[in-house]
């Protein structure tokens, strides 16, 4: 099946405003979400916002089905959270830590996670290795494995970074977490959306994944997966009376499921929206979403590099639609003010978000353009003229 991109940008009312280039900050809704979202403020309007919830229980429900179906697990090992930061603060901390623990990253790991790893390291004693790249510049599978010791409570990676094309191989390093029994945390943040995912194939224990992203979801959406066999062996840094139940004076009982991650109020019209992005990813085809939104950002590897002030800065066998650059004569920041001037939307990436790599690189900030299925060939034309012409 090759995706009919005319009929996907149709229903993308934002392609006929601005040239967005920035999928990877948060990518332009798709209009059945829009649409989902705003019909149910308008009931909350309406009704009120407990009786808009109950009659649209259905539809919320729907969010956990659809994200279960797009990453192959049961809708009860799914937590729907604000923002993939807290889904996986949640799993994270939930882990019994004690001193002496040894956490497992990557190179490419994203600031906040490795700021949390510091937190621990600073109050509880547990120490951090950072797993080095391979000639590729991926998690390199042979050293992770060379680097566990009885000590190792978990291996956590970004799946995609935040700073450009790599994807790490993931499913490489479950296949070595699960055959030494160590918990596996995967920040998908950056990959849902924009690469199939099956936690199964993958192997991991957690999860945690963002909406606003390549999911085309609302903002302050996002979620986390616990896989049942591993549950009871985390528990949440917080609970209330939505994630457990107050039995008795002096005791509660947790959820059964992972929205003992969840707690009780949120933003209804945002989770319903986030299923209803799901949705349209699985109507979409995640693998033909995948492919052509590689293949538009291959092309555009292919052209900016040859462009002499330009150098493309991606690594990684494997690549995805985040294509990064830097360039002889000006900062990303000015290249990013002189393309939004053009209805031109990128972003740009600094060390402060992925230091371990950007620093063993010696990169400066980059200009990030993350591409999605329903950017045309002519964006793609467009772009690569406005580079030309800095
Ligand atoms: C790799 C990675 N992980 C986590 C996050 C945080 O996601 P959120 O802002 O939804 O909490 C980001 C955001 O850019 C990211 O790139």
């Amino acid at each position: 099946m090759t995706l009919d991109i005319q009929k996907l940008r149709t229903d993308t009312p934002g392609t006929n405003t601005c040239l967005h280039l920035n999928n990877a900050g948060s990518a332009l809704m798709p209009r059945p979400v829009y649409d989902a979202v705003v019909e149910h403020l308008k009931l909350e309007m309406e009704i009120g916002g407990y009786e808009a919830h109950a009659r649209a229980l259905p539809a919320y429900e729907r969010t956990y089905d659809a994200i279960a179906e797009m990453i192959n697990c049961h809708r009860d090992e799914v937590a729907i959270v604000e923002n993939a930061t807290m889904g996986w603060l949640m799993g994270f901390h939930g882990i019994h830590w004690q001193k002496g623990d040894r956490i497992l990253t990557a190179e490419a790991e994203y600031a906040s996670n490795v700021i949390s790893y510091l937190q621990l390291a600073r109050n509880s004693g547990v120490v951090i290795d950072v797993v080095p790249s391979d000639k590729d510049g991926q998690i390199d599978i042979s050293k992770l494995e060379e680097m566990i010791t009885p000590d190792v409570k978990l291996i956590s990676i970004s799946h995609i970074p935040t700073n450009g094309g790599l994807i790490n191989p993931a499913e490489e390093v479950g296949k070595i977490a699960n055959k030494h029994g160590i918990p596996y945390l995967l920040d998908a943040c950056q990959s849902a959306g924009q690469i199939p995912i099956d936690v199964n194939k993958i192997g991991c224990d957690m999860l945690s994944a963002t909406g606003r992203k390549y999911l085309r979801g609302p903002r302050g959406t996002g979620f986390l997966y616990v896989r049942k066999s591993f549950m009871n062996q985390l528990e949440p840094p917080f609970l209330d009376l939505h994630s457990a139940e107050w039995t008795g004076k002096d005791s509660y009982k947790m959820r059964d499921d992972a929205r003992r991650f969840e707690n009780w109020e949120n933003n209804v019209a945002g989770v319903i929206g986030l299923g209803v992005a799901a949705d349209y990813y699985l109507s979409v085809g995640m693998e033909e979403a995948s492919k052509r939104l590689k293949s538009l950002a291959a092309s555009a590897r292919d052209r900016l590099s040859q462009i002499a002030e330009v150098t493309v800065q991606d690594i990684g066998q494997e690549k995805g639609g985040m294509v990064t650059f830097s360039h002889d004569r000006m900062t990303a920041e000015e290249i990013k003010a002189t393309l939004a001037r053009q209805q031109i939307n990128v972003s740009t990436s600094s060390v402060t978000s992925t230091r371990y790599d950007m620093e063993r690189r010696k990169l400066p900030t980059l200009v990030r353009a993350s591409f999605h299925y329903y950017n045309s060939e002519e964006e793609l034309d467009i772009f690569v003229e406005a580079i030309k012409n800095l």
